[in-house]
């Protein structure tokens, strides 16, 4: 069976096919991250009015490029929520259309979920139950699966997200955006010990707290600007911004560095601690800020010392795609899952 996959809840517009549930035959995807970039982070008018223009052609291009025909398609599947509301409307506008035309079956399908689907696209060996780690832009939480519609949430994030953490450290280190591949690119040359940093404890030891350690690097840039140690930002902007000749120091690398361990060391602590108290050795990692190198060997380390089987899906599967959708989308068709026309995007 072919699914098509669609998928517009941030500044990507993405479209895929998949075989089965398994075999990625096309994943085209358009971003407009060029057009945010001067902004610090997305700009949901500028990302909805570029979906707008791009969903037909990106749609058209994953069908062509899986060499099959839309009157093959058997499932239209496509990201309902969570995200932002103008983006997840283009795409399930789309959709919505595409299946009434068509006759084909409709499905929403939940964002994170299908983050979690990544690892299954490229690992027939994943098996239920299992706990997972959703780190992106937008989340942070921990999920146990029993099957992919018995998900219980064990803890989320209570303030920022973790990929939201990395995006604005690297603004106060002015660095660009998207912040965590720029901050993963300095930390390879920073001493990770260099500057004591930790994350805000929670009630709930499988929840998060990420605005604590960014608001500390904020005040030990203030602190280090002060004593001369770090120049000064320039004039006008409302967050201390170093120039990219700056942003070289070994301070900053070292800032990075220590930013980025501490924020890892904390995703691993609790994900272990998920594991143990669900009593299992399986542990699934998926969103965007799981393309980080440093943090998929720390996981790998920590898996080998507990005995745990962890799986990450490749880099490109990280961060947001179509082809999750579809993917998911097949399992839960499988079970007897159908949206409506009434589908409509879901915020929570
Ligand atoms: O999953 P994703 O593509 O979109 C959302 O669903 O939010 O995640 C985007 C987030 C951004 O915050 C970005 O800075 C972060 O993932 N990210 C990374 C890396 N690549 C992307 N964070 C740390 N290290 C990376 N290599
Ligand atoms: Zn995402």
């Amino acid at each position: 069976m072919y699914i098509l996959g669609i998928e517009t809840s941030c500044d990507e517009t993405a479209a895929s096919v998949v075989k089965d549930g398994r075999r990625i035959l096309s994943n085209s995807i358009a971003s407009s991250l060029s057009l945010h970039k001067r902004y610090w982070g997305v700009v949901p008018e500028i990302a909805f009015r570029m979906q707008l223009e791009t969903i037909t052609q990106i749609a058209n291009s994953a069908i062509k490029e899986a060499r099959i025909d839309l009157k093959d398609v058997g499932l239209i599947s496509v990201t309902n929520g969570p995200g932002l509301l103008g983006s997840l409307l283009v795409g399930i506008s789309f959709a919505k259309s595409a299946s009434l035309g068509l006759g084909i079956p409709l499905l929403g399908i939940n964002h994170l979920y299908s983050h979690i689907y990544a690892s299954f696209l490229e690992n027939s060996h994943v098996s239920l139950p299992f706990v997972s780690l959703v780190v992106s832009g937008g989340h942070t939480s921990l999920f146990y699966l029993k099957d992919f519609d018995k998900i219980q949430l064990l803890g989320s994030t209570q303030d920022d997200a973790c990929g939201e953490a990395f995006d604005k450290v690297a603004k106060i280190l002015g660095l660009g955006y998207p912040g965590g591949p720029l901050i993963e690119r300095l930390s390879k040359n920073g001493n990770p010990r260099k500057i004591r940093l930790g994350c805000s404890k929670t009630e709930n030891p499988l929840d998060f707290s990420f605005s604590g350690i960014k608001t500390a690097v904020l005040y030990y840039v203030r602190k280090m600007t002060q004593n001369s140690k770090l120049p000064a930002y320039p004039a006008g902007r409302q967050t201390p911004c170093l120039s990219g000749r700056q942003a070289n120091s070994k301070l900053i690398r070292d800032i990075a560095a220590s930013f980025q361990e501490t924020v890892i060391d904390t995703l691993i602590k609790k994900s272990v601690l998920a594991c143990k108290l669900k009593n299992t050795k399986r542990l699934v990692v998926g969103g965007g800020v799981a393309a980080n190198s440093r943090l998929r060997e720390k996981f790998y380390e920590i898996a080998r010392e507990k005995g745990l089987t962890i799986y990450f899906p490749s880099k490109k599967l990280c961060t947001d795609n179509a082809a999750m959708v579809a993917g998911l989308g097949y399992q839960l068709f499988k079970k007897g899952y159908i949206s409506g026309l009434d589908l409509n995007a879901d915020l929570n």
